[in-house]
């Protein structure tokens, strides 16, 4: 499947996005990039195009998060589910992130950014694991935003990986039952070296979770927006990361 060549203009970077300042910044940002396909259909395009607008929203906003010193960036860009889809537009989201960092990893390198990936990696095709490997090792040395691809991903798949793992160490007499607490089971995330995430920002207006990080959204702040996410602009991100600053945290306590 050609990628689509692009009829729309490129969108300037909205520099007071990047300038605002704020006094909460939330370390670790997740984000369910929903409405690519409502996108396209809303402008007569093909479900694709929506993806490979999302595909270069991510480098926006990526641009931004760096810049207001976030720390991580979870992007749901493939879910355990999202198999289910027909085989074409599998095999075009396959393809976006060796597309994406074909285009971008460059300027990734250049922004100090990190690749990480959480999600299954035997079962995505060999040439998008082979980019994203790439992409992992090329930036390891980084210490700017850690830009974090889901990719393949689904909570209760890796919750019950966490599961397996932990009855297995029970079994093998490495830990006790009582023992089992917060730290062993974090151990066995994907996450295990990520903060849990403090924003949890969904575009398109749908209001659920839909299989991503259950474990770790405990205590996170949740954020909706009717706004697709090809359509969501440093400037609708400065607006999550605004209603965050207004956010009482208090995990239970008073
Ligand atoms: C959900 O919208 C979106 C996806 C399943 C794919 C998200 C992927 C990207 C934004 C690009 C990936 C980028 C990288 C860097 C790999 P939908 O298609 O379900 O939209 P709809 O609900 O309007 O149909």
């Amino acid at each position: 499947m050609a990628f689509f060549k692009w009829p729309f203009k490129k969108r300037k970077v909205e520099s007071f996005a990047r300038n605002a300042t704020l006094k909460l910044v939330p370390n670790h940002v997740a984000i369910i990039m929903d409405g690519n396909g409502r996108w396209a259909n809303s402008r007569g395009l093909p479900r694709f195009a929506g993806h490979k607008e999302g595909m270069d929203n991510v480098k926006r906003i990526v641009k931004v998060a760096n810049a207001q010193g976030i720390k991580v960036l979870t992007m749901y860009a493939f879910s355990t589910e999202n198999w289910r889809r027909p085989k074409q537009e599998v095999d075009y989201l396959m393809k976006l992130p060796k597309e994406f960092l074909n285009i971008y990893l460059p300027e990734l390198i250049e922004e100090n950014v990190q690749v990480k990936m959480i999600g299954h990696r035997a079962q995505l095709p060999a040439h998008t694991q082979a980019a994203v490997e790439q992409a992992i090792e090329q930036t390891k040395h980084n210490n700017g935003l850690i830009l974090n691809l889901a990719l393949n991903y689904g909570s209760r798949a890796e919750i019950i990986a966490a599961i397996k793992a932990v009855a297995g160490d029970v079994s093998a007499n490495n830990i006790n039952i009582d023992d089992i607490d917060e730290a062993t089971i974090n151990k066995h995330l994907f996450t295990t070296d990520l903060p849990d995430p403090d924003l949890l920002i969904r575009t398109s207006g749908e209001m659920r979770v839909s299989n991503f990080l259950l474990w770790q959204l405990a205590y996170t702040e949740f954020w909706f927006t009717d706004v697709h996410w090809p359509a969501f602009t440093e400037a609708e991100f400065v607006k999550a990361l605004d209603a965050y600053q207004q956010r009482k945290r208090r995990y239970g306590g008073l």
